[in-house]
C-alpha cells in the first residue's frame, strides 16, 4: 500500500489576525498507508499545520500566507472542510470533541451523516467501530459526558471513522489520557493502519508513544519542520528528543552520532 504520495505540504508558512507568524516553513510528506507523527514541544505549531491542511484555519481567524498542501494531489487551501471530509480526509480535534449529552452510538452516528449512506451501511461501518474499539460497544447506550476521558477519545476517532477516511488526522489523541489508555488507543491505530491500510498523520506531545507507533516522523521547531526521519531511529536519540523537544535525556547527549537520514 506503501509508495504515492497522500499528503504533501511544502514550504507552509501561516498567521494568525495577531499577525505572529505561527508557521515560518514547514514541509513533509505522507505515503499511503503510513502513519506519521508530527512532533514539536508545545506552541511549536503542531495545531496550526493540521488545522491548514483541513482548511480549518479560516474558522480561528488564521491564515496560510505561503506555500501549499496537496491531498491525493490537489490543493486543499481552496476547498471546504466539508468537501475534504467527503473526500476522505477526516481530523480529530484535539479535546475528544463529542457531543456530550448524545449517548455514545448517536455520536458515532453524526460521524457517518452527509456521505449519503444507506441504514445498512450506516449499521455496518458502526459494527466496524465497534469492533476497533470493543470499549465503545460496551457503552454504546452511555451518555458521552458520562463516559471517561478515553471513552471520549475513542468516541471521537470513531466518529472520525464512521466518515470512511482515506487518511486520518488526529491532534494530540494522548492528551489528558492515562498511559494504558493512551496505548489502548494507538494501539487501535496501528491495527487500523495495518489491518485496514488507512493513512494517519498524529500530533503528539507525548513522542516514546507517537515514536513507537509510527513510521516516520517530523520535528518541529519555532513553526519550522527542522528535522524529520525514521520513527524507530528518531526514538534511539533521547539526545534529539531532548534538544528539540523538552524531554530529559536519559543519557549524555551523543554528540558525535549522525542523524538519522
Ligand atoms: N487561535 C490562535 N490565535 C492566535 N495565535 C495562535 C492561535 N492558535 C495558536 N496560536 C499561536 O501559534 C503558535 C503555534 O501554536 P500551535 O497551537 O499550532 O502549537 P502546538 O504545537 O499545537 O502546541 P501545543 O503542543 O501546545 O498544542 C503559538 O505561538 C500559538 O500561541
Ligand atoms: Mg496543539
Amino acid at each position: 500500500m506503501m509508495g504515492d504520495i497522500i499528503l504533501s505540504v511544502e514550504g507552509l508558512k501561516a498567521r494568525y489576525a495577531n499577525a505572529i507568524t505561527a508557521l515560518e516553513d514547514v514541509s513533509f510528506t505522507l505515503s499511503r498507508g503510513e502513519i506519521l507523527a508530527v512532533l514539536g514541544a508545545n506552541g511549536a505549531g503542531k495545531s496550526t499545520v493540521l488545522k491548514a491542511i483541513s482548511n480549518l484555519l479560516p474558522a480561528v481567524r488564521g491564515q496560510v500566507t505561503a506555500g501549499s498542501v496537496l491531498y491525493q494531489g490537489e490543493s486543499t487551501l481552496t476547498r471546504s472542510p466539508a468537501a475534504l471530509l467527503r473526500a476522505g480526509l477526516v481530523q480529530v480535534l484535539e479535546g475528544r470533541h463529542c457531543f456530550k449529552t448524545l449517548s455514545v452510538e448517536d455520536n458515532l452516528l453524526t460521524g457517518g451523516l452527509g456521505r449519503g449512506a444507506s441504514r445498512a451501511e450506516i449499521a455496518a461501518d458502526l459494527d466496524r467501530v465497534y469492533a476497533w474499539f470493543p470499549k465503545l460497544a460496551a457503552r454504546r447506550r452511555a451518555i458521552s459526558g458520562l463516559t471517561s476521558g478515553g471513552e471520549q477519545q475513542m468516541t471521537a476517532i470513531g466518529r472520525a471513522l464512521m466518515a470512511r477516511p482515506k487518511l486520518l488526522v488526529l491532534d494530540e489523541p494522548s492528551m489528558g489520557l492515562a498511559p494504558l489508555v493512551v496505548q489502548d488507543i494507538f494501539r487501535a491505530l496501528k491495527r487500523l493502519n495495518s489491518e485496514d491500510g488507512l493513512s494517519i498523520l498524529v500530533a503528539e506531545q507525548n513522542s516514546a508513544i507517537a515514536l513507537t507507533y509510527a513510521d516516520r516522523a517530523v520535528i518541529l521547531e519555532h513553526g519550522a519542520s527542522v528535522l524529520s526521519g525514521d520513527a524507530g531511529a528518531l526514538k534511539a536519540r533521547d539526545d534529539i528528543r531532548a534538544f528539540y523537544l523538552g524531554q530529559k535525556p536519559a543519557a549524555a547527549p551523543a554528540v558525535s552520532a549522525p542523524l538519522p537520514a
